[in-house]
Protein backbone atom coordinates (compact mmCIF):
# COMPACT_ATOMS: atom_id res chain seq x y z
CA UNK A 1 0.00 0.00 0.00
CA UNK A 2 2.68 2.12 0.80
CA UNK A 3 4.85 1.31 -1.90
CA UNK A 4 2.12 1.75 -4.28
CA UNK A 5 1.41 5.53 -3.04
CA UNK A 6 5.15 5.87 -3.39
CA UNK A 7 5.30 5.21 -6.50
CA UNK A 8 2.21 6.96 -7.39
CA UNK A 9 3.02 9.66 -6.20
CA UNK A 10 6.90 9.72 -8.13
CA UNK A 11 4.93 9.17 -11.26
CA UNK A 12 2.79 12.14 -10.55
CA UNK A 13 6.16 14.78 -9.26
CA UNK A 14 7.95 13.81 -12.82
CA UNK A 15 4.61 14.34 -14.49
CA UNK A 16 3.62 17.57 -13.31
CA UNK A 17 7.52 18.98 -14.49
CA UNK A 18 6.90 17.13 -18.04
CA UNK A 19 3.59 18.74 -18.61
CA UNK A 20 4.34 22.08 -17.26
CA UNK A 21 6.99 22.38 -19.43
CA UNK A 22 4.31 21.27 -22.35
CA UNK A 23 1.62 23.58 -20.65
CA UNK A 24 0.35 26.53 -23.11
CA UNK A 25 -1.65 28.26 -20.29
CA UNK A 26 -3.36 31.18 -22.14
CA UNK A 27 -4.83 33.07 -19.22
CA UNK A 28 -3.75 36.10 -17.53
CA UNK A 29 -2.90 37.94 -14.27
CA UNK A 30 -4.74 41.07 -15.33
CA UNK A 31 -1.01 42.91 -14.24
CA UNK A 32 -1.78 44.62 -17.35
CA UNK A 33 -4.22 46.15 -16.05
CA UNK A 34 -2.59 48.16 -13.71
CA UNK A 35 -0.89 51.05 -14.47
CA UNK A 36 2.08 52.31 -13.26
CA UNK A 37 2.94 56.14 -14.15
CA UNK A 38 6.19 58.04 -14.66
CA UNK A 39 7.44 60.53 -11.98
CA UNK A 40 9.46 62.81 -13.93
CA UNK A 41 11.32 64.25 -10.21
CA UNK A 42 12.18 61.17 -8.84
CA UNK A 43 14.59 63.27 -5.95
CA UNK A 44 16.74 60.57 -6.45
CA UNK A 45 20.76 58.61 -7.29
CA UNK A 46 20.00 55.61 -8.46
CA UNK A 47 23.18 54.12 -5.62
CA UNK A 48 19.98 55.03 -3.17
CA UNK A 49 17.66 52.66 -4.00
CA UNK A 50 17.51 49.64 -1.66
CA UNK A 51 15.61 46.31 -1.99
CA UNK A 52 15.96 44.88 0.93
CA UNK A 53 13.34 43.94 3.50
CA UNK A 54 12.26 41.44 6.12
CA UNK A 55 11.00 38.45 5.90
CA UNK A 56 10.60 35.96 9.06
CA UNK A 57 12.96 38.09 10.84
CA UNK A 58 15.51 38.06 8.52
CA UNK A 59 16.86 40.37 6.35
CA UNK A 60 15.89 39.45 2.32
CA UNK A 61 17.89 41.21 -0.48
CA UNK A 62 14.85 41.25 -2.36
CA UNK A 63 11.24 40.87 -1.40
CA UNK A 64 10.58 37.88 -4.52
CA UNK A 65 10.40 33.87 -3.07
CA UNK A 66 11.46 31.32 -5.52
CA UNK A 67 7.98 29.39 -4.71
CA UNK A 68 7.64 25.80 -4.19
CA UNK A 69 8.29 23.20 -7.02
CA UNK A 70 9.37 19.75 -6.09
CA UNK A 71 11.07 17.11 -4.05
CA UNK A 72 10.61 13.48 -2.85
CA UNK A 73 12.16 12.00 -6.17
CA UNK A 74 15.57 10.93 -7.41
CA UNK A 75 15.72 13.48 -9.80
CA UNK A 76 14.15 16.66 -7.67
CA UNK A 77 17.58 16.46 -6.39
CA UNK A 78 19.55 18.27 -8.76
CA UNK A 79 16.62 20.58 -9.26
CA UNK A 80 16.37 21.80 -5.95
CA UNK A 81 20.08 22.35 -5.54
CA UNK A 82 19.97 24.39 -8.65
CA UNK A 83 16.57 26.50 -7.41
CA UNK A 84 18.63 27.06 -4.50
CA UNK A 85 21.81 28.04 -5.25
CA UNK A 86 19.82 30.88 -7.16
CA UNK A 87 17.90 31.75 -3.99
CA UNK A 88 21.10 31.74 -2.09
CA UNK A 89 23.01 33.69 -4.62
CA UNK A 90 20.51 36.59 -4.36
CA UNK A 91 19.68 35.68 -0.74
CA UNK A 92 15.41 35.28 -1.71
CA UNK A 93 13.86 33.21 0.35
CA UNK A 94 12.87 29.55 -0.96
CA UNK A 95 9.73 27.05 -0.44
CA UNK A 96 10.69 23.60 -1.44
CA UNK A 97 7.91 21.42 -2.90
CA UNK A 98 5.47 19.29 -1.15
CA UNK A 99 7.14 17.24 1.65
CA UNK A 100 3.94 14.56 1.49
CA UNK A 101 6.05 11.88 -0.23
CA UNK A 102 9.26 12.76 1.30
CA UNK A 103 7.52 12.04 4.38
CA UNK A 104 6.07 9.08 3.39
CA UNK A 105 8.92 7.53 1.96
CA UNK A 106 11.90 8.91 4.03
CA UNK A 107 13.68 10.10 1.50
CA UNK A 108 14.36 13.37 2.66
CA UNK A 109 17.45 14.32 0.34
CA UNK A 110 15.82 16.79 -2.39
CA UNK A 111 14.61 18.69 0.64
CA UNK A 112 17.33 19.28 2.99
CA UNK A 113 19.67 19.81 0.31
CA UNK A 114 17.88 23.16 0.02
CA UNK A 115 18.88 23.79 3.74
CA UNK A 116 22.25 22.82 3.23
CA UNK A 117 22.89 25.28 0.76
CA UNK A 118 20.91 28.02 1.59
CA UNK A 119 22.45 27.47 5.59
CA UNK A 120 20.69 30.27 7.99
CA UNK A 121 19.16 32.19 4.97
CA UNK A 122 14.92 31.95 4.61
CA UNK A 123 13.46 28.06 3.80
CA UNK A 124 10.51 27.58 4.20
CA UNK A 125 8.42 23.72 4.75
CA UNK A 126 5.19 23.06 2.13
CA UNK A 127 2.97 20.20 2.98
CA UNK A 128 -1.07 19.60 2.19
CA UNK A 129 -3.61 22.33 4.23
CA UNK A 130 -5.40 18.31 5.24
CA UNK A 131 -2.11 17.53 6.73
CA UNK A 132 -1.77 16.41 10.67
CA UNK A 133 -0.03 18.45 13.22
CA UNK A 134 2.69 15.73 13.34
CA UNK A 135 3.08 15.32 9.59
CA UNK A 136 3.78 19.33 9.70
CA UNK A 137 6.01 19.41 12.82
CA UNK A 138 7.96 16.53 10.64
CA UNK A 139 8.29 18.35 7.77
CA UNK A 140 9.46 21.29 9.26
CA UNK A 141 11.77 19.84 11.40
CA UNK A 142 13.42 18.37 8.00
CA UNK A 143 14.53 21.34 7.06
CA UNK A 144 14.90 23.46 10.08
CA UNK A 145 11.88 25.83 8.09
CA UNK A 146 11.19 29.61 8.77
CA UNK A 147 7.92 29.08 8.20
CA UNK A 148 5.13 26.55 6.54
CA UNK A 149 3.55 26.65 3.49
CA UNK A 150 -0.04 24.70 3.53
CA UNK A 151 -1.03 24.43 0.33
CA UNK A 152 -4.65 24.87 -1.10
CA UNK A 153 -5.44 23.28 -4.20
CA UNK A 154 -8.84 22.22 -4.33
CA UNK A 155 -9.05 22.63 -8.30
CA UNK A 156 -6.30 20.64 -9.05
CA UNK A 157 -6.96 17.74 -6.99
CA UNK A 158 -10.58 17.79 -8.32
CA UNK A 159 -9.32 16.96 -12.26
CA UNK A 160 -6.75 14.18 -10.57
CA UNK A 161 -8.37 10.78 -11.34
CA UNK A 162 -6.15 9.36 -7.96
CA UNK A 163 -7.25 13.25 -5.97
CA UNK A 164 -8.55 14.10 -3.14
CA UNK A 165 -12.11 14.50 -2.99
CA UNK A 166 -12.57 15.42 0.64
CA UNK A 167 -12.33 19.21 1.22
CA UNK A 168 -14.19 19.71 5.06
CA UNK A 169 -12.56 20.59 8.21
CA UNK A 170 -9.75 22.58 6.25
CA UNK A 171 -10.23 25.72 7.72
CA UNK A 172 -10.35 24.10 11.25
CA UNK A 173 -7.07 22.25 10.56
CA UNK A 174 -5.47 25.38 9.58
CA UNK A 175 -7.06 26.91 12.99
CA UNK A 176 -5.62 24.08 14.80
CA UNK A 177 -2.44 23.23 13.40
CA UNK A 178 -0.95 27.29 13.42
CA UNK A 179 -1.76 27.18 17.19
CA UNK A 180 -0.01 24.53 18.06
CA UNK A 181 3.15 24.40 15.42
CA UNK A 182 6.58 26.58 16.74
CA UNK A 183 6.73 28.25 12.95
CA UNK A 184 4.36 31.41 11.34
CA UNK A 185 2.05 29.33 8.76
CA UNK A 186 1.38 30.59 5.30
CA UNK A 187 -1.41 29.55 3.69
CA UNK A 188 -0.69 29.28 -0.16
CA UNK A 189 -3.04 28.82 -3.42
CA UNK A 190 -1.79 26.85 -6.15
CA UNK A 191 -2.64 29.36 -8.68
CA UNK A 192 -6.13 29.82 -8.41
CA UNK A 193 -6.37 32.91 -6.55
CA UNK A 194 -8.37 33.77 -3.37
CA UNK A 195 -11.22 35.98 -2.71
CA UNK A 196 -11.69 38.63 -0.01
CA UNK A 197 -13.67 36.29 2.11
CA UNK A 198 -11.31 33.66 2.05
CA UNK A 199 -8.91 36.04 3.48
CA UNK A 200 -11.15 37.24 5.64
CA UNK A 201 -11.62 33.90 6.97
CA UNK A 202 -7.62 33.45 7.65
CA UNK A 203 -7.36 36.74 9.29
CA UNK A 204 -10.31 35.46 11.59
CA UNK A 205 -8.04 32.93 12.80
CA UNK A 206 -5.33 34.23 13.56
CA UNK A 207 -2.97 33.74 10.40
CA UNK A 208 -0.24 35.98 9.81
CA UNK A 209 0.61 35.18 6.20
CA UNK A 210 -1.35 34.27 2.76
CA UNK A 211 -0.13 33.36 -0.68
CA UNK A 212 -2.84 34.36 -2.66
CA UNK A 213 -1.52 32.44 -5.09
CA UNK A 214 -3.90 33.70 -8.28
CA UNK A 215 -4.36 32.71 -12.19
CA UNK A 216 -2.61 34.00 -15.13
CA UNK A 217 0.79 31.36 -14.73
CA UNK A 218 1.29 27.94 -14.28
CA UNK A 219 -2.01 26.03 -14.39
CA UNK A 220 -2.59 22.91 -12.60
CA UNK A 221 -6.30 22.31 -14.09
CA UNK A 222 -4.20 22.05 -17.41
CA UNK A 223 -1.10 20.00 -15.89
CA UNK A 224 -4.15 17.58 -14.09
CA UNK A 225 -5.64 17.53 -17.58
CA UNK A 226 -2.97 16.10 -19.30
CA UNK A 227 -2.36 13.51 -17.12
CA UNK A 228 -5.88 12.56 -17.00
CA UNK A 229 -7.54 9.82 -18.91
CA UNK A 230 -11.24 9.95 -18.51
CA UNK A 231 -12.62 13.78 -18.61
CA UNK A 232 -11.57 16.32 -21.01
CA UNK A 233 -11.38 19.47 -18.45
CA UNK A 234 -9.98 22.05 -21.24
CA UNK A 235 -13.32 23.86 -20.67
CA UNK A 236 -12.47 24.71 -17.06
CA UNK A 237 -8.60 25.96 -18.07
CA UNK A 238 -9.92 29.47 -17.05
CA UNK A 239 -11.18 28.46 -13.70
CA UNK A 240 -9.59 30.92 -11.23
CA UNK A 241 -9.03 34.75 -9.51
CA UNK A 242 -6.37 36.63 -11.72
CA UNK A 243 -3.17 37.51 -9.08
CA UNK A 244 -4.09 41.24 -9.73
CA UNK A 245 -7.69 41.17 -9.19
CA UNK A 246 -6.94 38.87 -5.99
CA UNK A 247 -4.77 41.49 -4.36
CA UNK A 248 -7.35 44.05 -5.49
CA UNK A 249 -9.86 42.42 -3.37
CA UNK A 250 -7.63 41.84 -0.28
CA UNK A 251 -5.88 45.05 -0.57
CA UNK A 252 -7.63 46.15 2.72
CA UNK A 253 -6.82 43.57 4.76
CA UNK A 254 -3.02 44.16 4.01
CA UNK A 255 -3.32 46.02 7.50
CA UNK A 256 -4.13 42.93 9.00
CA UNK A 257 -1.99 40.04 7.38
CA UNK A 258 1.08 40.07 5.26
CA UNK A 259 -0.05 39.54 2.12
CA UNK A 260 1.90 37.38 -0.61
CA UNK A 261 1.17 38.03 -4.70
CA UNK A 262 1.92 34.89 -6.88
CA UNK A 263 0.80 33.33 -9.69
CA UNK A 264 2.06 34.69 -12.76
CA UNK A 265 4.57 37.15 -11.78
CA UNK A 266 6.89 37.42 -14.85
CA UNK A 267 8.60 40.33 -14.46
CA UNK A 268 10.21 43.78 -12.42
CA UNK A 269 6.88 45.49 -13.56
CA UNK A 270 4.48 42.66 -12.01
CA UNK A 271 6.76 42.53 -8.83
CA UNK A 272 6.95 46.00 -8.62
CA UNK A 273 2.58 46.33 -9.47
CA UNK A 274 2.79 43.67 -6.54
CA UNK A 275 4.49 45.24 -3.59
CA UNK A 276 2.24 48.62 -4.96
CA UNK A 277 -0.70 46.71 -4.18
CA UNK A 278 0.53 46.22 -0.86
CA UNK A 279 1.75 42.64 -0.74
CA UNK A 280 4.81 42.80 1.61
CA UNK A 281 6.40 39.87 -0.84
CA UNK A 282 6.06 38.48 -4.36
CA UNK A 283 7.25 34.81 -5.41
CA UNK A 284 8.15 33.89 -8.62
CA UNK A 285 7.83 29.71 -9.72
CA UNK A 286 6.99 28.83 -13.13
CA UNK A 287 9.12 31.73 -15.23
CA UNK A 288 12.18 30.93 -13.05
CA UNK A 289 11.85 26.91 -13.29
CA UNK A 290 11.06 27.12 -16.73
CA UNK A 291 14.23 28.85 -17.96
CA UNK A 292 16.31 26.55 -15.12
CA UNK A 293 15.20 23.49 -16.74
CA UNK A 294 15.39 24.90 -20.49
CA UNK A 295 18.44 27.00 -20.41
CA UNK A 296 20.49 26.16 -16.96
CA UNK A 297 21.76 27.95 -14.39
CA UNK A 298 23.52 30.32 -15.75
CA UNK A 299 20.51 31.54 -18.03
CA UNK A 300 18.58 31.80 -15.05
CA UNK A 301 20.85 33.42 -13.11
CA UNK A 302 21.39 36.20 -15.84
CA UNK A 303 17.46 36.23 -16.52
CA UNK A 304 16.98 37.01 -12.51
CA UNK A 305 20.22 39.68 -12.54
CA UNK A 306 18.37 41.45 -15.21
CA UNK A 307 14.83 41.14 -13.57
CA UNK A 308 16.01 42.62 -9.96
CA UNK A 309 17.80 45.38 -12.05
CA UNK A 310 14.60 46.26 -13.83
CA UNK A 311 12.97 46.38 -10.62
CA UNK A 312 15.20 49.28 -8.84
CA UNK A 313 14.89 51.05 -12.27
CA UNK A 314 10.96 51.14 -12.14
CA UNK A 315 11.42 52.40 -8.23
CA UNK A 316 13.49 54.83 -9.10
CA UNK A 317 10.98 55.86 -11.98
CA UNK A 318 8.56 55.96 -9.53
CA UNK A 319 10.35 58.24 -6.95
CA UNK A 320 10.64 55.15 -4.43
CA UNK A 321 13.95 54.78 -1.96
CA UNK A 322 13.04 51.83 -0.67
CA UNK A 323 10.41 48.63 -0.93
CA UNK A 324 7.95 50.28 1.44
CA UNK A 325 7.67 53.28 -0.03
CA UNK A 326 5.76 51.06 -3.14
CA UNK A 327 2.66 50.77 -1.21
CA UNK A 328 2.09 54.70 -1.41
CA UNK A 329 2.37 54.94 -5.22
CA UNK A 330 -1.38 54.03 -5.65
CA UNK A 331 -1.42 52.70 -9.36
CA UNK A 332 -4.18 53.48 -11.87
CA UNK A 333 -6.66 50.54 -12.48
CA UNK A 334 -7.89 49.78 -16.06
CA UNK A 335 -10.02 47.76 -18.40
CA UNK A 336 -11.02 43.90 -16.66
CA UNK A 337 -9.02 44.73 -13.27
CA UNK A 338 -11.53 47.86 -13.07
CA UNK A 339 -14.83 45.87 -13.80
CA UNK A 340 -13.76 43.65 -11.27
CA UNK A 341 -14.00 46.30 -8.33
CA UNK A 342 -16.74 46.18 -5.78
CA UNK A 343 -17.97 49.08 -4.21
C1 LIG B 1 6.04 21.55 -11.54
C2 LIG B 1 5.39 22.31 -10.43
C3 LIG B 1 5.18 21.68 -9.22
C4 LIG B 1 4.59 22.37 -8.15
N1 LIG B 1 4.44 21.74 -6.94
C5 LIG B 1 3.95 22.44 -5.89
C6 LIG B 1 3.90 21.85 -4.59
O1 LIG B 1 4.36 20.73 -4.37
N2 LIG B 1 3.33 22.57 -3.58
C7 LIG B 1 2.84 23.84 -3.79
O2 LIG B 1 2.36 24.47 -2.85
N3 LIG B 1 2.89 24.41 -5.00
C8 LIG B 1 3.44 23.75 -6.04
N4 LIG B 1 3.51 24.35 -7.27
C9 LIG B 1 2.84 25.65 -7.47
C10 LIG B 1 3.76 26.85 -7.34
O3 LIG B 1 4.34 26.96 -6.07
C11 LIG B 1 2.98 28.15 -7.63
O4 LIG B 1 1.99 28.33 -6.66
C12 LIG B 1 2.30 28.12 -8.99
O5 LIG B 1 3.19 27.54 -9.94
C13 LIG B 1 1.90 29.50 -9.48
O6 LIG B 1 3.02 30.33 -9.66
P1 LIG B 1 3.63 30.64 -11.13
O7 LIG B 1 2.51 31.10 -11.97
O8 LIG B 1 4.69 31.66 -10.86
O9 LIG B 1 4.23 29.36 -11.63
C14 LIG B 1 4.16 23.70 -8.33
C15 LIG B 1 4.40 24.34 -9.56
C16 LIG B 1 5.02 23.66 -10.59
C17 LIG B 1 5.30 24.38 -11.87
Amino acid sequence: MNRDYIEISEKRKREHIENFLKGKNNNSALFEDIVLENNSFPELDFPEIVTESMFLNKIVDYPVRINAVTGGFDGAVEINRGLAELANRFNIPMAVGSQSLGLKSGNYESYTVVREIMKDKVVIANVSAHSTLDEISRAVEMIEADAVQLHLNAPQEMCMDEGDRHFRGILDNIEYVSKRIEVPVIVKEVGFGMTHSTVRNLVDIGIEYVDIGGKGGTNFIEIEDMRNETIDYSDLYDWGIPTAASLLQCKELSSKINIIASGGINSASDIVKSLAMNSSLTAVCGVVFRRYMESGYNSTEKMMEGMFHKMKVIMMLLGCRKIEELRNVNPLIKGELKERMRD
